[in-house]
C-alpha cells in the first residue's frame, strides 16, 4: 500500500473528549480546600499562566505514584504556584524530601505560603536557578526514588539525563506534555520545543536502562521505571 503524506492536525488535539476528561475529574478523589484555594488563587493571579497548573486528577496521580515507589528522595523540575509539589510532597514516605527546581521567586512565593498551609514545607527544598545547573549539582550516585518533570520544553533532553543516571533501579520518572496537543504528531510543527519533546519521546523509548509507558493522562504523560538488574 502506497504510503499517505502526513495530514496536517488541528489543535488542541483533544486526547480523550472533554466530556470524557470533566467526568474523569469527577471521578477522581476530590481536592481538599487547600489545592481548591490554591488553583482559585492561581486562576485570579495569574489568569494566562494557569494553563501551566497541572489538573487534580494528574496531582492524585503523582501522589499514587510517589507512594507506590515508598519515595524518600523526590525530584520536581517546574514548580510554579505548587500544586504538583504538593501532591509528590504528600505522598513522601516518612522524613521524605522532594528538591524543587524553579526559576521564579514570584510564582514560587504562592507554593511557599501553600506548603505551609499544606504542612508540607518542611519537606521542600526549593532551589531557585536554572535545573540544568541544580540538577548536575545533585550527587551522582542512583539516589532519587521518584522525578516529575514539567518545566521548560526544550530542557527535557537534559533534565532526563541528568534525572535518570541518579535514579535509583525501581524510581520513577514522570514526564508532563509529551504529546504537545498533538504537535508531536504534526510534521507541520517544528518549533525548538516541538523538537525537544520529540526527541526526549524517542530517547525514552529507546534506552535500555528503562521501561517506559506513555499515557493519555490530559496532555501525556510517559512513565520511565528504571531497570532492576537480576
Ligand atoms: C508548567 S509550569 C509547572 C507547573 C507545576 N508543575 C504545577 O503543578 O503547577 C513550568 C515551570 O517551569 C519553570 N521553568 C521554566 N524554565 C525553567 C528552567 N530553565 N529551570 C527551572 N524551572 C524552569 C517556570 O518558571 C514554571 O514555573
Amino acid at each position: 500500500m502506497a504510503l499517505q503524506p502526513p495530514q496536517a492536525v488541528e489543535h488542541p488535539v483533544h486526547i480523550v473528549n472533554p466530556a470524557l476528561d470533566d467526568y474523569v475529574l469527577a471521578h477522581c478523589t476530590p481536592a481538599d480546600d487547600i489545592l481548591r484555594d490554591l488553583a482559585e488563587e492561581t486562576r485570579k493571579a495569574l489568569p494566562e499562566h494557569t494553563v501551566m497548573q497541572i489538573s487534580h486528577d494528574e496531582g492524585t496521580f503523582l501522589t499514587m505514584l510517589t507512594q507506590l515507589t515508598g519515595a524518600q528522595l523526590a525530584v520536581e523540575v517546574g514548580t510554579f504556584t505548587g500544586y504538583s509539589s504538593i501532591c509528590i510532597a504528600r505522598g513522601l514516605a516518612k522524613d521524605g524530601q522532594l528538591i524543587a527546581c524553579d526559576v521564579s521567586e514570584e510564582w514560587t512565593s504562592i507554593a511557599r505560603r501553600y506548603w505551609d498551609r499544606a504542612g508540607v514545607a518542611d519537606r521542600i527544598d526549593l532551589r531557585i536557578a536554572p535545573a540544568a545547573d541544580t540538577l548536575r549539582a545533585l550527587p551522582t550516585e542512583e539516589t532519587i526514588d521518584f522525578a516529575f518533570i514539567d518545566a521548560d520544553k526544550t530542557g527535557y533532553p537534559v533534565y532526563y539525563e541528568e534525572l535518570v543516571s541518579r535514579l535509583r533501579p525501581g524510581g520513577i520518572i514522570a514526564l508532563d506534555n509529551v504529546l504537545r496537543e498533538g504537535r508531536v504528531i504534526d510534521p507541520a510543527c517544528q518549533d525548538d520545543a516541538d523538537a525537544a519533546i520529540r526527541a526526549v519521546n524517542d530517547t525514552v523509548t529507546a534506552d535500555p536502562r528503562v521501561t517506559s509507558v506513555m499515557l493519555p493522562i490530559r496532555d501525556g504523560v510517559t512513565l520511565a521505571r528504571k531497570r532492576v538488574s537480576s
